[in-house]
């Protein structure tokens, strides 16, 4: 599978799907990370790997519409199948979220519908929810909307912080998000409508 990153910080996320790949638990290939960010930690990792990284900064454009076609453009030229967001923060317009229907997903610490946009990990620990945890959905218009592929739950306990909370909460990201790239890899997500069967 033809991998495309899309990565805004730190990378973690980004890491597991390497550390997958390179211990053959994921049987795809990185062909670009893109990153809105210069100073993105995920581009060093990038480096690190042997992986080619560029940033593109929205603000160096015209338009929305320029920034992602420009996007689009280095996608295409890297023959890119899956669009991965690994903790990415521009928000994506409908030109591309519609290019890239069913081909693009994203993670999220919350288990959605609950707990869209930032800070979930914050909203769900103030919200006193005894259960979180994190979701990969492919990503429809909308913040953090689109069928879900793969969630895990998180236990909220006693003693916890929202930093000892979201620890736990990113671990599972870690599991979750090459699971699911290897399941489109394998052909094995199905769309039908608002829902994805695992075949
Ligand atoms: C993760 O919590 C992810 O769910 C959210 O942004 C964070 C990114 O972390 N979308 P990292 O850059 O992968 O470490």
């Amino acid at each position: 599978l033809r991998l495309g990153v899309l990565v805004s910080g730190r990378g973690t996320n980004l890491q597991s799907i390497i550390n997958s790949i390179e211990a053959d638990r994921l049987n795809a290939k990185i062909e670009i990370i893109i990153s809105d960010n210069l100073d993105a930690k995920a581009l060093e990792r990038a480096k690190k790997h042997g992986i080619k990284g560029v940033s593109i900064i929205p603000g160096d454009f015209n338009s929305k519409q320029e920034y992602e076609e420009k996007m689009i453009t280095i996608l295409e030229e890297h023959g890119v199948e899956l669009v991965a967001m690994a903790g990415f923060i521009t928000i994506l317009s409908s030109h591309f979220i519609e290019y890239y229907r069913n081909r693009l997903m994203n993670i999220h610490p919350s288990l959605l519908p609950a707990f869209p946009g930032l800070d979930a990990q914050r909203q769900a620990f103030k919200h006193g929810v005894k259960v979180t945890g994190c979701t990969v959905h492919f990503a429809y218009e909308g913040m953090d909307t689109g069928p879900i592929i793969l969630q895990e739950a998180v236990q909220v306990l006693e003693d916890d912080t929202v930093a000892s909370l979201s620890r736990r909460i990113l671990a599972e990201e870690h599991q979750i998000y090459p699971k699911a790239i290897q399941l489109f890899a394998d052909r094995r997500l199905k769309v039908e409508g608002r829902k994805v069967e695992i075949l």
